[in-house]
């Protein structure tokens, strides 16, 4: 166990190429985010101030939403949005197999079903296999854009065309893709995206938002983040706590002026990174240098994928498995397939 311990301490000593590495952008915005931060200290609303609305703003234009409303996480945002639409017990909602699991927990937290699709090999629903999920009961879709990619959903669209059932996108990977000018979460009735600290804009702590142009949406979700408050100061609808601190929109909106200059160099990076491996025996993602693809994860195929994760870890190169197991696969989805997992999510929510 020590032995293991001293290995990966020298292999973390010698990591040229952390998987993560936000240190680096803070080094480099310090100035202005220093500056920000300390304007949204000084007028004292530390929660939901003068910054949290420039933001909702700006990311609303950014999108091409009329509505953005700043939350705590995009787990949050995706919760709200299922509520907000009055999706609960008895009700099913497609989601794809493949995400990281808050993509369908929202699902599960209202009470509600989730139907799991199947993905295509760029990690994505697939578009075929939904059109055989959809019932009476399918009351959303929850369209994840993984890996940064914004596939071509217009085949959903269609599904769902004449049917009562919502598209919620979730971008919580994709912030800033666009194909033939439309921005991934423009499309949905709702779409979610993140600003956790891994993400495309990445908040010194947790954030989320929720995009939508339907008003009597909007309020549902303004009030679902603060306990259900109305403007006469009553609350008349359960709600949680989950508020954007002004500090976090402060510097959100320092890195949001980097968007597209950033978005651009992972494109750059990631067509070298292409035609350099190319001709190897793994599969790489495609290249898309109109910002379809805006590569918040580079992810390689890999029938070896072991030997090469150890092959990079000792090069300095750190990598991750994304995901190391499909949704289903998890005890959180296998349990909630009993009817006791919905009475105990049912005592919370
Ligand atoms: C696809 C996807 N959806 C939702 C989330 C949840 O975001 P947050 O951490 O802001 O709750 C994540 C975060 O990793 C994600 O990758």
């Amino acid at each position: 166990m020590v032995k293991l311990n001293t290995a990966e301490n020298s292999l973390k000593k010698n990591l040229k190429v952390p998987f993560f590495f936000a240190k680096r952008e803070h080094k480099v915005l310090k100035k202005e985010l220093v500056q920000s931060i300390s304007k949204s200290f000084l007028h004292g609303q530390t929660l939901q101030g003068p910054e949290v609305n420039i933001l909702e703003n700006k990311m609303a234009k950014f999108i091409g939403k009329k509505y953005a409303i700043a939350v705590g996480s995009c787990t949050d945002a995706l919760f709200f949005s299922l509520k907000a639409l009055g999706i609960g017990k008895g009700d099913e909602v497609i989601v794809t197999s493949y995400s990281y699991l808050a993509s369908a927990t929202c699902i599960l937290r209202c009470g509600a079903k989730p139907v799991f699709v199947d993905v295509d090999l760029n990690g994505n629903m697939n578009l075929k296999e939904i059109k055989t999920k959809v019932r009476k009961k399918t009351k959303a879709i929850i369209y994840v854009h993984l890996y940064g990619y914004f596939q071509n959903i217009d085949a959903l669209k269609k599904i769902i065309k004449n049917k009562k059932i919502f598209l919620i996108e979730d971008f919580a990977q994709s912030f800033g893709a666009s194909r033939k000018k439309i921005r991934a979460g423009s499309i949905g009735k709702i779409s979610c995206t993140s600003f956790d600290p891994t993400k495309v804009i990445s908040a010194p702590g947790s954030g989320g938002m929720a995009f939508t142009d339907d008003k009597e949406l909007r309020d549902k979700i303004i009030k679902l983040r603060y306990h259900g408050k109305s403007n006469n100061g009553d609350h008349d609808y359960l709600g949680m706590n989950s508020q954007l601190s002004s500090m976090v929109a402060a510097s959100l909106l320092v890195k949001m002026k980097k968007v597209r200059v950033n978005q651009i160099k992972r494109i750059l990076i990631a067509k070298k990174y292409i035609n350099g491996l190319r001709g190897l025996d793994i599969e790489l993602p495609p290249l898309y240098t109109n910002g379809q693809h805006i590569y918040h994860k580079f992810v390689i195929r890999a029938k070896r994928r072991n030997a090469l994760s150890n092959y990079l870890k000792h090069k300095g190169i750190e990598c991750l498995i994304h995901y190391k197991k499909s949704l289903p696969e998890l005890t959180i989805f296998k349990k909630s397939r009993s009817a006791a997992c919905f009475k105990r999510y049912k005592k919370f929510f």
